[in-house]
């Protein structure tokens, strides 16, 4: 053979072995995947086009020009996913602990630039022990250029990144900046300082899991939005996301088939049970409207008080955003306005229309709440729903009270149409409530104080307790049966499909951050 093809094939032998075969043994003794098996299962079989596969690093102190490996720890190239175009980077633990060097930082870069140039969404696969120690500035150089490609990019092409090792130090922070963040339970943690250095400064003992692995960070910090409990559900799951969502900000979702049939849901009609303050499950109500086994949900562990995630409606992508009553009423509070309006403009940035399914008792009051700013967080819920252009529906399943009916996607602020169920419920706040409020005087005066109580009560929710007054208003477009829904949805969503709406020129908006 050719020696200068002999070459070649031997570079590239080199080069898919990485740090070396002990190394990749190591990797898969812990239960990890490689960089290059990770994108294997990614990418559909054999559509991966690798960039950069022989870049070294330019590193010369501590005797690292001795030290090279073809690719210098991350493999980053382009494939299709679902046959749909998509760029990767997959940092290589067995190449220096994947820990990233200028011209490891120079590869990922090239890529995101090119992704960003096509209109395709990205995906990086994290695994690494961060910056690449003996190369000082220039690593923390390049994880800068990073962060800037990740704010760039934002908005404009679909950023997911699954971290699948260690993430540590200010490298947790280009995740932090994408889109969505997977992680693999008991084989990944993401952390700003790790547990030595909570150990000195607060005398903490705490394990690299508890501190920031995947379960803490699915339902403590939020930080993570879906979990899996091993790579390849975490890879699957990355894939299943992209599904949903278009190339870029200039595009709508892909449809799948559809056929449809009889819609009607008799499922939906007993889901809301006769005593108001009995909770029931949000999720039964999304299944009972959307295509079978469409629903994906985001943040499934965080904030369980707020439901979003993706489904499909006629084969089409629709984003969801529904009050949970099974948990904690379905209270608006701090993290659950976060959580909601972090879905809400990635929907709308990404031509996802919005389907809000509201069962809300109002914010959650006291101390801990307000301290933490329920002012600010909720006004961030509002805020995205007032900004978003995409089509706006909400369905009123129960309580919409208070100012929450406000934030809710209401008429308002702007949704494009609002319907409600007969067992909506639209007031300030609940008929017991206000009754004490407005007839204070009334019942204290009474000889009998609960049965006056009652009495106003039922005056106050035979006026209030239903979606009629709204519905005279205009504030409610239609009250329709539950079965009804999904028909009622699928026409609406397809009458809105052409919606266009402009929010007024201006540099930026100021969301209360
Ligand atoms: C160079 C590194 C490295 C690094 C690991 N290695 N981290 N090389 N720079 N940051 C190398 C090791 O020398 C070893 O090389 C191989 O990777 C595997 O590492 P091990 O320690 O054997 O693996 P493990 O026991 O699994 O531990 C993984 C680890 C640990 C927890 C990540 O390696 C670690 O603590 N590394 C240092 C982490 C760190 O402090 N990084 C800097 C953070 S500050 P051989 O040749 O034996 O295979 C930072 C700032 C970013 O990142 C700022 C951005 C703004």
């Amino acid at each position: 053979m050719d020696s200068r093809r002999q070459i070649l094939i031997q570079k590239r032998e080199e080069a898919s072995l990485g740090g070396g075969q002990t190394r990749i043994d190591a990797q898969h003794k812990k239960g990890k995947l490689t960089a290059r098996e990770r994108i294997a299962l990614l990418m559909d079989e054999g559509t991966f086009c690798e960039v950069g596969a022989f870049v070294t690093h330019r590193s010369t102190d501590f005797g690292m020009e001795k030290q090279q490996f073809l690719g210098d720890g991350v493999v980053t190239g382009y494939g299709k996913v679902n046959g749909r175009t998509t760029y990767v980077f997959s940092q290589d633990f067995t190449v220096f602990g994947g820990s990233l060097s200028e011209t490891h930082a120079e590869k990922i870069c090239k890529i995101m630039d090119m992704a960003l140039a096509n209109g395709a969404p990205i995906i990086g696969l994290n695994d690494s022990g961060g910056a690449r120690i003996q190369e000082g500035v220039v690593s923390l150089g390049g994880y800068a250029d990073i962060f800037y490609r990740n704010v760039q990019s934002s908005g404009v092409i679909p950023q997911l990144s699954a971290i699948m090792g260690p993430c540590a130090g200010g490298a947790v922070y280009s995740p932090a900046l994408t889109d969505f963040i997977f992680m693999v339970e008991n084989s990944s943690y993401m952390f700003v300082t790790g547990p030595n250095v909570v150990k000195t400064v607060t005398n903490e003992d705490v394990s690299s899991e508890d501190l920031g692995g995947a379960s803490v960070h699915g339902s403590k910090s939020g930080v993570a939005h879906i979990t899996a409990a091993n790579e390849v559900v975490c890879i699957q799951n990355l894939r299943k996301l992209l599904s949903y969502v278009p190339q870029n900000c200039e595009e709508k979702p892909t449809p799948l088939p559809y056929h449809g049939g009889n819609e009607s849901r008799e499922v939906l009609i007993d889901i809301i049970p006769e005593n108001p303050n009995q909770p029931y499950d949000m999720k039964e109500v999304i299944q009972g409207i959307v295509d079978a086994d469409s629903f994906f949900e985001v943040h499934a562990s965080y904030a369980e008080n707020i439901v979003v995630g993706f489904a499909r409606l006629a084969g089409k992508s629709i984003g969801i955003v529904a009050n949970q009553p099974a948990f904690l009423a379905g209270v608006l509070d701090v993290h659950s306005s976060q959580k909601a309006a972090r879905f809400v403009r990635f929907c709308d940035a990404f031509n996802i229309p919005l389907l809000v399914l509201e069962d809300v008792p109002g914010f959650l009051p006291g101390t801990d709440q307000e301290w933490n700013a329920i002012i600010t967080n909720g006004a961030k819920l509002l805020y995205a729903f007032s900004e978003a252009t995409v089509p706006r529906i909400t369905v009123i399943t129960r309580k919409a009270y208070g100012g929450a009916y406000d934030v809710m996607n209401s008429k308002h602020i702007g949704a494009d149409l609002n319907f409600a169920w007969p067992t909506a419920e639209i007031a300030v706040m609940g008929a017991k409530g206000a009754a004490e409020i407005i007839f204070k005087r009334e019942i204290d005066s009474s000889t009998d104080r609960e049965g006056a109580w009652k009495e106003k009560e039922k005056e106050y929710g035979d006026l209030f307790a239903n979606p009629y007054r709204a519905a005279a208003r205009g504030f409610v477009d239609e009250v329709i049966l539950p079965e009804e829904t999904r028909t009622r949805l699928i026409q609406s969503f397809d009458m809105l499909q052409n919606k266009v709406k402009n929010n007024p020129k201006k540099k930026h908006g100021n969301i209360p951050l």
